[in-house]
């Protein structure tokens, strides 16, 4: 068989690591040839390749980033997008696809396989960890532990000078990496998409803290999470192809209001992309290996339309379709456990 593979949205640790497993089994376990497109869906529809092969992809197990670049190309926003798609497959004589991608690539994965019959497979990959269908996505374990050390670093200086940390992290419409990090490093408050907050009862807590003889407080924000309507001012973004709003700015906000509220002195920091750089933990590199083998066997017994996922400590295949229906949020019940320790 001759497979394609790529990478789309936003970049991810661990990506490397499937395309290698995908790689390694798909050679010396089935012996397919494996194509690399380059560019998430840029590639296939402007025909953007070359061919892996074992020695192309040794070394990359513990490299972030992907060797296939990747960009937040919509094939659905394309003059005969899908068309441009099916006829490169064609031109290089490949059998299937395997896209790897979060939300939006599967979106486009899942559409071209129901709506217009291509072999595609989905591999769930995000840092948000947001994608319905698995568990758990990888890149997710290795934001929480930047994150993580990174809200550790802060606590030094927010306890140093008595001040407000605001840390806002990734999380356009899941607030997990919030609520994971939040929980590992100790947070006095926690904002997540899911639940709107209120800043006057973000105040009551931080003062409740100082009024306990705590004189510094750490707020960890998710980049997507708003304020309840008409209670703070927020700033309007730009859209992508899919969609989605350019986010970030609303630490800078929290910053602002919880200084002047309070009075006490703030500062918000903003990990941006530092949460998805760098060598992926050891659950990351095992979780998408897993992924990739799956991924690579399923298309070698022509399962097209699926998407390998991790369902409690397993690794099964799922419809691309049910993947993609719902996002995976964070239920009351997880934040609560968050909530315990707050102000
Ligand atoms: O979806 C993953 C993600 O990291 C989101 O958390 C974030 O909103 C977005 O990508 C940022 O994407 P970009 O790389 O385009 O800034």
């Amino acid at each position: 068989m001759r497979i394609g593979v790529l990478t789309g949205g936003g970049d991810c640790p661990g990506l490397n690591a499937v395309i290698r497993a995908i790689v390694r089994r798909g050679i010396d376990g089935h012996g397919h040839a494996i194509i690399g497109f380059r560019d998430g869906w840029r590639g296939p529809l402007e025909n953007a390749y070359e061919e892996l092969t074992i020695e192309s992809t040794r070394g990359i197990l513990p490299r972030g980033g992907t060797i296939l670049r990747s960009s937040r190309t919509n094939p659905f926003k394309r003059d005969d997008g899908p068309e441009r798609v099916r006829e490169h497959m064609e031109t290089l004589n490949l059998n299937g696809l395997i896209a790897i991608g979060g939300e939006d690539t599967l979106g486009a994965a899942a559409r071209l396989n129901g709506d217009h019959g291509l072999p595609v497979i989905g591999v769930p990959k995000t840092i948000d960890n947001d994608l319905g269908g698995t568990d758990m996505t990888f890149g997710f374990d290795t934001a929480v532990q930047i994150a993580t050390d990174a809200i550790d670093r802060l606590h030094t200086t927010a306890e140093s000078h008595n001040r407000v940390m605001i840390v806002e992290v990734m999380g356009r419409h899941a607030g997990w990496i919030a609520l994971y990090s939040g929980l590992a490093g100790g947070a006095d408050v926690i904002l997540i998409p899911e639940r709107p907050f209120d800043i006057d009862e973000v105040c009551r807590l931080i003062r409740r803290r100082h009024s306990r003889g705590r004189f510094f407080s750490i707020v960890v924000v998710a980049e997507g999470a708003l304020p309840k309507e008409g209670s703070m001012e927020t700033v309007a973004a730009e859209e992508d192809e899919f969609g989605h709003a350019r986010l970030g700015g609303i630490g800078q906000r929290l910053e602002q209001e919880i200084e002047s509220r309070t009075g006490y002195e703030s500062r918000a920091t903003v990990l941006g992309h530092i949460q998805r750089g760098g060598t992926p933990t050891a659950f990351d590199r095992v979780l998408a290996t897993r992924l990739g083998v799956a991924a690579i066997d399923a298309a070698n017994e022509g399962k097209w339309g699926v998407m390998p996922a991790l369902r409690g400590t397993r690794i099964e295949l799922v419809a691309l379709s049910e993947a993609v229906a719902d996002l995976r949020t964070v239920a009351p019940e997880d934040y609560a456990a968050a909530e315990v320790f707050f102000g």
